[in-house]
């Protein structure tokens, strides 16, 4: 393959009116993925090739001086806030001139619609410091989400006192209240937004998000290991588990006004015992390490971080009106 520049002329091409092409590239970067020994690089491809033969997909590919593809923009749209994006650059093209190149021309193609505010910091056949030099000069800062896991055989520390609440498992009927939860846990912080967001609209991205993960679209949900405090009819804290590459905790949410009382620490340490029950030896989470009070949160409770189970979203932190990166 050839590795001659491309032309700077050269327009950006719908990846919908090339799907072949498209598929041919991320091939080669789920391969790249498994070479730098990345995990989830074949649910990665299954994913992205569904969305494709689906024609359920937004992207830009750079199409090179062969026809080829070079490099490929894919992205959703985070509401208001702008486009989340993920990067994949072709065999032959993966070197930090190349990367820089399209996201200039990126810029310039977005120019009158949203910004990017945020794009996954794997792009293969990068290193993590080749990525951080291209960023970094743009203004995106690097947050950093990590894998943990409960170990096998590992024992639960003693089981946290009752907070004298209602506390029971989750079933189908409470996804309102699970999705005002959510609204309450997250409203406020503009991380989690730009993370995670999908509309404008906060109080209908929990409804999406809630919907979502009782539903199958995060994995199978596991009602038996999601577990619910309520205050006077009011859910104020949950967990919630998903069937995905094993057991995993997607959820762990506290109202803001009954933090440090315990009860995520006992909601956690239930839906271990839980997933373990059903099946599950060693349940799992993904943690943002900026957010070191849930971290501190896990590994009180046994977790550990899972070795080379890290991965940076790079974060156009100005556009999203806070200052820094520290704080949870
Ligand atoms: C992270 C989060 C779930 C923690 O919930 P929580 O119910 O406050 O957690 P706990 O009370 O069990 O433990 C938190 C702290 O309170 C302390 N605490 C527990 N009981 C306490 C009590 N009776 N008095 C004083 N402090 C107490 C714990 O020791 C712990 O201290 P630390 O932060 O210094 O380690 C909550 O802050 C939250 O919902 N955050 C937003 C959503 C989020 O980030 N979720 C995690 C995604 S991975």
């Amino acid at each position: 393959m050839s590795s001659t520049p491309a032309s700077p002329t050269r327009p950006l091409v719908d990846a919908r009116s090339a799907p072949a092409e498209t598929l041919r590239l991320l091939a080669q970067c789920r391969d790249a993925f498994k070479t730098a020994g990345k995990s989830g690089a074949d649910f990665f491809y299954a994913t992205a090739r569904r969305k494709i033969e689906e024609g359920a997909f937004l992207g830009l590919l750079w199409i090179g001086p062969g026809e080829e593809a070079m490099a490929y923009a894919a992205w959703e749209v985070a509401g208001e806030l702008g486009r989340r994006g993920s990067l994949y650059l072709s065999e032959g093209f993966q070197r930090p001139k190349i990367l820089e190149g399209f996201l200039n021309r990126l810029d310039h193609a977005s120019e009158g619609s949203l910004p990017f505010i945020s794009w996954t910091g794997d792009v293969p056949g990068l290193s993590d410091e080749e990525c951080a030099s291209v960023f970094s000069r743009r203004g995106f800062v690097g947050v950093e989400r990590a894998d943990m896991r409960f170990p096998q055989g590992a024992a639960l520390p003693a089981e946290p006192p009752n907070p004298s609440h209602v506390f029971r498992p989750l079933g189908m009927d409470d996804e309102p209240a699970i999705a005002d939860l959510l609204f309450r846990v997250y409203e406020e912080d503009p991380f989690e937004r730009a993370l995670f967001a999908t509309t404008s609209d906060s109080r209908e991205d929990s409804r999406r998000g809630a919907h979502a993960l009782l539903h199958g679209e995060v994995g199978r949900w596991i009602p038996e290991a999601s577990f619910g405090i309520w205050d006077e009819g009011r859910l104020i804290a949950h967990t919630l588990a998903n069937e995905l590459d094993g057991g995993l905790i997607t959820e762990v949410g506290v109202d803001p006004t009954y933090r440090r009382r315990g009860l995520a620490r006992r909601l956690v340490f239930h839906t271990v015992a839980a997933l373990r029950a059903v099946g599950f030896q060693e349940p799992r989470l993904v943690v943002t390490l900026r957010n070191e009070r849930a971290a501190r949160l896990y590994e009180r409770i046994g977790f550990v971080f899972v070795p080379g189970g890290s991965g940076r979203v790079w974060l156009r932190v100005p556009a999203l009106g806070v200052g820094g990166s520290g704080g949870a």
